[in-house]
């Protein structure tokens, strides 16, 4: 419900908008979606025939630079990208700081919060700030520091997770086996990841890399609107990420899946969901009110894998999650089907990532959503500080009462 109220210290009329149901606050050409109609295009491309021509490198520079590019331009953004996958060394040391318990999720948003301090050109003390906005170079190098270092940090905060020494970036390997090669996620030749999963992790990178103004995006634009650098911008985008009701939710649906354990107990699971004692994660989403496309490309991705990782049990729980859901009134009614993170963390648990790393496998290739979010508000002459108002209900004007005369 809208609540229009007549401002008195500002122009216009205030609407109340919880959670921006209904309130556009950018301008956009990077993502289209019809919730409805469940359609998904990058830059007017279909999800799913990017899921099957493209890859994770190619849909960034997509939806960064606005078109596909050609030979040179893509080989000098895999260039640019792989050559900045090496971090500071002080800043690796960062990473071994964390308790051997920590969560990835943590070390990955403290880490890229960390990589301000390491760019001087982030410090808008140490340099005119506007060089941020207005220079192409500075935006682009920020553009490859990030794409290039977020996979490391990623492996960074699993080795040392799991008491291992950090494998160095391969900058001749493709970006996502050389993600898969610094997490040690390698083939049985022991030398190189399995193609197979380097394709379906590349996939799942795409699949991830945008969804126009979601939690995370929205905070990226948010945070960026003050002109802070883009590195702080991401971390705080992460953070908004981390939450169990957006990309924390893949860790959630497996915890789930493994709470209900077989097929047995979907019934009464469900039952327990309607009377509001639990909540079925990995269903529902803000905008589609449709099957989410790219829940069906992942579940098809899921038994490519199954193929080589062996079939990971829970989805025969999953699948029938989903029946008896899409079954069923309430569901039915309220428009719940399953979201990008129904069916993903079955396929990270059966390639052999621990449950809590699941929401960094979704933060990694949403830098380049968020990326392209920030440079699209930083180019738009109309952009402005984000600075939402609010409705106030508190007490009116009150005098002060010292402590000593308070009862
Ligand atoms: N399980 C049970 N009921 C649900 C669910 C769910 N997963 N999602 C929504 N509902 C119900 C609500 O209780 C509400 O019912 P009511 O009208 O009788 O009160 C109705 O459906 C509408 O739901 P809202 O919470 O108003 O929808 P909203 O758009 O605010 O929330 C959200 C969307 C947060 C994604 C929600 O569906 C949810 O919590 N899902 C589970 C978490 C999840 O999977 N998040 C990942 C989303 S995708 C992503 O971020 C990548």
């Amino acid at each position: 419900d809208f609540t229009k109220i007549k401002t008195a210290d500002g122009p216009g009329l205030r609407l109340y908008d919880p959670g921006f149901q209904n309130t556009a606050v950018a301008q956009s050409r990077i993502t289209f979606i019809d919730g409805d109609a469940g359609i998904l295009q990058y830059r007017g491309y279909d999800i799913e025939d990017l899921a099957e021509k493209s890859n994770f490198i190619e849909v960034s520079y997509l939806l960064i630079y606005g078109e596909l590019p050609n030979k040179a331009q893509y080989s000098q953004f895999h260039h640019e990208i792989m050559h900045h996958t090496f971090v500071h060394l002080q800043l690796a040391e960062l990473m071994k700081s964390f308790n051997y318990d920590a969560h990835p999720m943590g070390m990955f948003i403290s880490g890229m919060s960390a990589m301000s301090t390491f760019h001087p050109e982030a410090n808008p003390a140490l340099v005119n700030n506007d060089m941020y906005v207005e220079d192409p170079r500075v935006r682009n190098k920020q553009i490859f520091r990030l794409l290039g270092k977020s996979p490391t940090l990623a492996a960074y905060a699993y080795r040392h997770r799991i008491g291992r020494p950090y494998n160095q970036p391969r900058n001749d390997l493709s970006y996502t086996a050389n993600f898969l090669y610094m997490m040690d996620r390698l083939s049985e030749d022991e030398y190189e990841p399995h193609p197979v999963l380097v394709k379906a992790l590349d996939i799942l990178f795409i699949l991830h890399a945008d969804h126009e103004l979601n939690c995370s995006t929205a905070a990226m634009r948010h945070i960026g609107s003050s002109h802070v650098d883009p590195y702080s911008a991401v971390a705080g985008a992460s953070a908004a990420l981390y939450g169990p009701l957006h990309g924390g939710a893949n860790e959630a649906v497996l915890r789930m899946l493994e709470g209900i354990g077989s097929v047995a107990n979907v019934i009464p699971f469900l039952e327990q969901v309607k009377n509001r004692e639990k909540k079925l994660m990995g269903f529902g989403h803000r905008v589609y009110k449709n099957y989410d496309p790219r829940a069906r490309i992942i579940r098809r991705v899921a038994y490519e894998v199954f193929e080589v990782c062996g079939r990971e049990p829970l989805i025969e729980v999953a699948i029938a999650l989903e029946k008896a859901a899409l079954a069923d009134d309430f569901f039915v009614q309220r428009k719940l089907y399953p979201n990008v993170d129904f069916y993903s963390g079955l396929i990270y648990k059966a390639m052999g990532f621990p449950t809590d790393f699941f929401p960094v496998l979704f933060a990694i290739p949403r830098v380049a959503g968020w990326l392209a979010h920030w440079k699209e508000a930083c180019e738009d002459p109309k952009g402005k500080i984000w600075r939402p108002r609010q409705i106030y209900l508190g007490e009116g004007k009150r005098s002060y009462v010292p402590l000593d005369h308070r009862s």
